[in-house]
């Protein structure tokens, strides 16, 4: 339970549709359901959009058609969009690769306002945000939270990715995904005794194993993030995700 004045935040991101690891998936909406959040944050890459990749499909791996990865995409922002106040949506590079792919191919140009998710997961939508990816005016594309925490989909996919937005932010606390990985670096913040600064990231909603697994592990965790903002400070909470459940801070289990 918030405390009065406080508001409660959900952020999750890579859900990477039709990648999506379903159980994941409705491990995350439930606990929507039940914290009825003021703000719920997508950090991007809410679609894979690999049907606009440069990259060849990968071996074994199906096939499906773009339009019902976006219906698919809808739905959730919908069941989302029916427990909280505001839907903040920050584009990922995979969302960008309509953008890209519309920029060399002469058909994208005619076609782009029927596919890119700018426009397709924003239509009819109120109270909701989508901030784009890329930045062709100088300007750093991000959501901002509160006065003290933006949201970014990701600027580094480096090992330490987490530490370094920290050290890129210039005094804010961010959230990102892009990495799929759950990390957080806590420092103090040195202009302002007593409070601090934080990066961290969210985890994914995909399937916790890449397309182009080689047998290799990878650090991905199915997880998202949960805020309560309040007027002075925010605290900020990573989730997991134990297959079919987590627990929240105050020890309720969420289970799919
Ligand atoms: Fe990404």
């Amino acid at each position: 339970m918030a405390k009065a004045h406080s508001k409660t935040m959900l952020a999750f991101g890579d859900v990477h549709i039709p990648h999506h690891n379903p159980r994941a998936v409705e491990v995350f909406c439930r606990a929507a359901e039940r914290l009825r959040p003021d703000l719920i944050v997508c950090l991007g890459d809410l679609l894979d959009c690999g049907q606009f990749s440069t990259h060849p499909p990968t071996h074994g791996v199906p096939e499906t058609d773009y339009v019902d990865d976006l219906r698919e995409a809808n739905a959730l922002l919908d069941r989302l969009q029916t427990v909280c106040d505001r839907l903040a949506i920050v584009e990922g590079n995979h969302e960008y690769r309509l953008d890209r792919w519309a920029a060399v191919a002469a058909e994208g140009r005619g076609a782009y306002s029927m596919l890119a998710p700018r426009i397709r997961l924003t239509k009819g939508r109120s109270k909701c945000t989508y901030v784009p990816y890329g930045s062709a005016d100088g300007r750093y594309p991000h959501y901002a939270v509160n006065s003290r925490i933006i949201a970014v989909h990701g600027w580094s996919y480096a090992r330490h990715a987490t530490k370094n937005h920290l050290q890129i932010s210039q005094g804010k606390s961010v959230i990102h995904g892009h990495t799929h990985r759950a990390d957080a670096c806590i420092i103090q913040n040195i202009w302002s005794p007593g409070k601090v600064v934080q990066a961290r990231s969210a985890g994914c909603l995909c399937k916790p194993i890449p397309l182009y697994g080689t047998g290799r592990p990878v650090e991905w965790v199915n997880a998202f993030i949960l805020g309560y903002l309040g007027r002075r400070s925010d605290t900020l909470y990573t989730i997991p995700i134990m297959d079919n459940r987590c627990i929240l801070p105050d020890g309720v289990e969420v289970a799919a």
